[in-house]
């Protein structure tokens, strides 16, 4: 640990950061066949306030034993068991003695394992099915009759081995919950939201099977990712481009607590940004964090490679090309830097390899930071919140002392508000956008519903229609205004808002911007729409 090495002057808000808190007691080991789910059994059981990890299946007993495990979670996963080369069962997962819950191929190598027989369900089942509860455990303490339960398997136990009790049954899977001793299989899948009783379920398993304690909190992530980030950087310097987003804006506060003015931050102001934002990142980082930040002020710059151009991708381009630009000239200033943070959260790596973590880092570019140069190359690079979503993002900024405006603060598109000028984008156009979105965001806020919405923003449009105001005719500009609701950006559905909000929105936007004089509501979902309009 290098934490020696930080400079007292720099600690900044590190003094006053409550005492790190003790590891928890005990890890549940989440051991990864490459499902999907893997990643989300994990946050399932951190949301049940007990700390876990994963483990690759071939991880050794020592790797394991290290991490103080009070449970192990065996998760689904692509293969069949017959397929050659397909994962097999660690020695440990037994030998252990621990309490064991397999997740449907876990269950199905248990089987295996123990001398059942699996074989390949008549159809690939996927989707909602019905489990009966047949005999009481307590794995499935407070629950009977039926549950809805989500399938999402080829393979099913045909004879589970010896010794083994039914618990409970689909139509399609009669194995569908098993248990020996503290050993349980289920052939459905407890960590999807599809499984309404799967949190009950995993609850069951850590305190009714595994006697657990709901000791982990965020507070216990910022301790290890601490220590990890000081393992990770040594006596180094990190660069982190601070965007002011939520993501960039939780990654920069903890790896400055962990190795205060080693970290570098560069905010580029590219012109596009929200009414009062800069200022806000700047009043945030530099005046109430204290942390390194160097601001530049770029938005000449953005402006005269945006002139003329209406193409939303061409937009895209030339924004990117600008940041990479600037970004490497800061860079060059600050002399050798050879790390670089970026907040990725899982959703961003989810496509990779589930054991990506496994191999060696791979220093690749990503999207969050607006395709950062590639020739740079950096040694390596810091992603504190890589396994999180954004949610808990969310809960770490809040422990790390962040104000709330700036944690619960709605995604931002990199291109900023170039993309929601539909044409060219220039001083005067930005100003009415600007403007218009602040509107927005105020009338959301003083509705209370800024934290049940996903984003909320106005787009300027090149249309013009007539209007009336006073005694005379206008003729400006029409605003659409766009509020919607999801859960992940991937599908979002058009925001009902009470017919007050918008009449207030209506009415300021046309009164207090005198270019607009027409404002519409988006009412189309995603999909078939996008969320932004370019
Ligand atoms: P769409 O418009 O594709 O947006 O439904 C999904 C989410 O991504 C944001 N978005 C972007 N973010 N660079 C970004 O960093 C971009 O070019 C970009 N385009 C869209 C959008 O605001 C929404 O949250």
């Amino acid at each position: 640990m290098q934490d020696r090495a930080v400079p007292e002057s720099s600690l900044g808000t590190l003094a006053e950061a409550p005492e790190l808190s003790p590891r928890p007691t005990r890890t549940v080991v989440v051991v990864d066949f490459g499902s999907q789910y893997t990643q989300l059994i994990a946050r399932r059981v951190r949301e049940l306030s007990v700390y876990s990890q994963i483990v690759p299946w071939d991880a050794a007993w020592e790797e394991v034993e290290r991490l103080q495990p009070g449970a192990i979670i065996l998760s689904g996963g692509p293969s069949s068991v017959h397929d050659e080369g397909a994962p097999t069962l660690p020695p440990w997962v037994l030998e252990s003695g621990l309490p064991v819950l397999a997740i449907c191929y876990g269950l199905q190598l248990i089987s295996h394992h123990l001398g059942g027989s699996v074989e390949p369900s008549r159809s690939r089942e996927y989707g909602p099915s019905v489990l009966t509860v047949r005999s009481s455990s307590p794995l499935f303490k407070g629950l009977s009759g039926d549950l809805p339960v989500w399938m999402s398997h080829g393979d099913s136990v045909s004879r589970p081995p010896e010794g083994f009790e039914l618990l409970g049954s689909t139509p399609t899977a009669r194995y569908s919950a098993v248990r020996r001793g503290n050993l349980y299989g289920l052939q459905f899948h407890p960590e999807v939201a599809h499984t309404p009783s799967g949190k009950r379920i995993l609850a069951n398993f850590l305190f009714e099977v595994a006697g657990l304690e709901p000791d982990w909190t965020p507070g216990h992530f910022v301790s290890e990712a601490v220590e990890r980030i000081r393992d990770e950087v040594g006596d180094g310097r990190v660069l982190c481009a601070l965007s002011g987003g939520v993501d960039s804006s939780v990654a920069a506060a903890l790896i400055h607590r962990a190795i205060g003015d080693r970290l570098v931050c560069v905010f580029v102001n590219n012109g596009l940004l929200r009414k009062g934002e800069a200022e806000q990142v700047v009043g945030v980082f530099r005046d109430q964090q204290h942390l390194n930040l160097r601001y530049v002020d770029a938005s000449a710059e953005f402006l005269r490679a945006l002139a003329g151009i209406t193409d939303p991708e061409e937009k895209r381009r030339r924004i990117g090309e600008t940041f990479v630009r600037i970004f490497e000239a800061e860079a060059e200033k600050l002399g050798r830097i050879e790390l670089l943070a970026q907040g990725t959260l899982y959703p961003d790596v989810i496509e990779s390899a589930t054991r990506e973590s496994r191999a060696a880092a791979k220093i690749k570019t990503h999207h969050n930071v607006g395709g950062l140069p590639e020739r740079m190359r950096f040694r390596k690079l810091v992603e504190p919140l890589r396994l999180l979503f954004k949610d808990e993002v969310r809960r770490v900024g809040e422990e790390l002392g962040l104000p709330d405006e700036l944690v619960h603060r709605h995604p931002f598109p990199g291109p900023g508000l170039a993309v929601r000028i539909l044409g060219e984008v220039n001083e005067h156009s930005l100003r009415i956008v600007r403007e218009c979105d602040a509107i927005v965001r105020e009338e959301i806020s003083a509705a209370g519903l800024y934290r049940d919405v996903w984003q909320a923003f106005a787009v300027l449009t090149p249309l013009r229609t007539v209007g009336v105001m006073g005694d005379g005719r206008t003729y400006g500009q029409v605003v659409a205004v766009r509020v919607v609701t999801s859960e992940d950006a991937m599908t979002a559905t058009w925001a009902r808002l009470p017919y007050e909000v918008m009449d207030r929105i209506g009415s300021r936007v046309v009164n207090e911007v005198p270019e607009v004089t027409r404002v519409v509501y988006d009412v189309t979902s995603k999909p078939p729409g996008t969320i932004e309009w370019e």
